[in-house]
């Protein structure tokens, strides 16, 4: 195994923010840790890069325990939420700032920098200094400058959470190119489905301090094993209005039963009937409130139709079914 976290436990003071995860990456593998604020993720990421102590277990790189690596002995890039670049440094000298500090010989520093502004695609912004380039192109500094080394890992914390939506779109696209290209290990922090979704090889989903699940966007879309894993990932109905439970099976003790809005079949033979109470128009898709009848607000069905002409609005009547084979058992608390 390439990068592999043994038990790993965090605390700060009684706040235990990490707590006894088990994870194992492959060589090349993106992997995202998933999960509201305040999960651990952070921390899991800076006990990873060296900047946090464990208060338990091990961190092992192809097989070597890390415990007595300090932070800048262990090639590890690390790129944060805030580009913290140096502000009275050009972006060439940022970029070559950890070259700098391992003593590459001037030569080797300037090719080292020139490929790296390549690959970001910064070459005519060299002489430039921070505070005259974008967020997006300040991030892409930082990456280049986390990149420069060759490390053995690309640690990055939610470093796309502070751009412009259109920005953090293409950058998703050209970080996931790039980690490709190079086949540098890399874990991701985030709290954005989409972004984990379009970006991870694999997410760990974790929720107070501790992982959830681990899988594919797939995976765990198909096939979350909690309630908290299926309502990140994706959006899921909780089926505890007694007028949507009948004819299902009754769910076992400390489960939910549950289906994703997209699941339910909107049909006018439906035997489930309900009321229209919001209409959210998304394009290709619609996204519909329903109110099932003899119940008060609050009580009801999300449902999703893509691709349909004919707009619903409020007040409508309409009929469903909740396919079987689309209701899920899911376990009700956390892992
Ligand atoms: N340096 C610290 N001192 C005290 N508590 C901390 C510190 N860093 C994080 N925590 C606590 O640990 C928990 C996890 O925090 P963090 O790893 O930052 O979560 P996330 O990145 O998922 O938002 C939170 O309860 C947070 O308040
Ligand atoms: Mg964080």
């Amino acid at each position: 195994m390439f990068l592999s976290l043994r038990g790993v436990t965090k605390r700060f003071g009684a706040v235990v923010a990490v707590d006894h995860v088990d994870l194992d990456l492959t060589e090349g593998e993106f992997v995202c840790f998933l999960g509201p604020s305040g999960c651990g993720k952070t921390t899991l990421l800076r006990l990873v890069a060296g900047l946090e102590m464990l208060d338990e277990g091990e961190i092992l790189l192809e097989g070597r325990d890390l415990a007595n690596l300090p932070a800048r002995n262990r090639n590890f890039g690390v790129v944060f939420q805030s580009y913290s670049l140096f502000p009275n440094m050009s972006v060439a000298r940022n970029i070559g700032y950890g070259l700098e500090c391992r003593k590459w010989d001037r030569a080797r520093l300037e090719t080292r920098v020139a490929e790296m502004l390549d690959v970001v695609g910064l070459g005519d912004a060299a002489g430039k200094h921070p505070h005259e380039l974008s967020g997006g192109m300040q991030q892409r500094v930082a990456l280049a400058r986390a990149l420069a080394p060759e490390p053995a890992v690309l640690l990055l914390d939610e470093p796309l959470s502070a751009l412009d939506a259109k920005v953090r779109e293409s950058l998703r696209g050209e970080i996931r190119e790039l980690q490709q290209r190079l086949g540098i290990t890399t874990i991701m922090v985030t709290h954005d489905q989409d972004e984990a979704m379009e970006m991870a090889d694999r997410i760990v989903v974790m929720n107070r301090g501790r992982i959830e699940q681990v899988g594919t966007a797939e995976e765990l879309y198909w096939n979350p094993e909690t309630r908290f894993v299926g309502e990140f990932i994706g959006r899921l109905n909780i089926l505890d209005d007694p007028a949507l439970r009948a004819g299902l099976e009754a769910a076992g003790a400390d489960k939910v039963l549950a289906i994703r809005p997209e699941h339910v079949a909107l049909t006018d033979t439906g035997a489930l009937e309900g009321t229209v109470h919001k209409v959210a128009f998304l394009g290709n898709t619609m996204r519909l409130g329903v109110e099932t009848q003899g119940h008060g607000q609050g009580q009801g069905i999300e449902i999703e139709v893509h691709g349909r002409r004919k707009r619903l609005k409020v007040g409508d009547t309409v009929r469903f079914d909740l396919p079987a084979d689309r209701v899920r058992e899911l376990a009700a608390s956390p892992a």
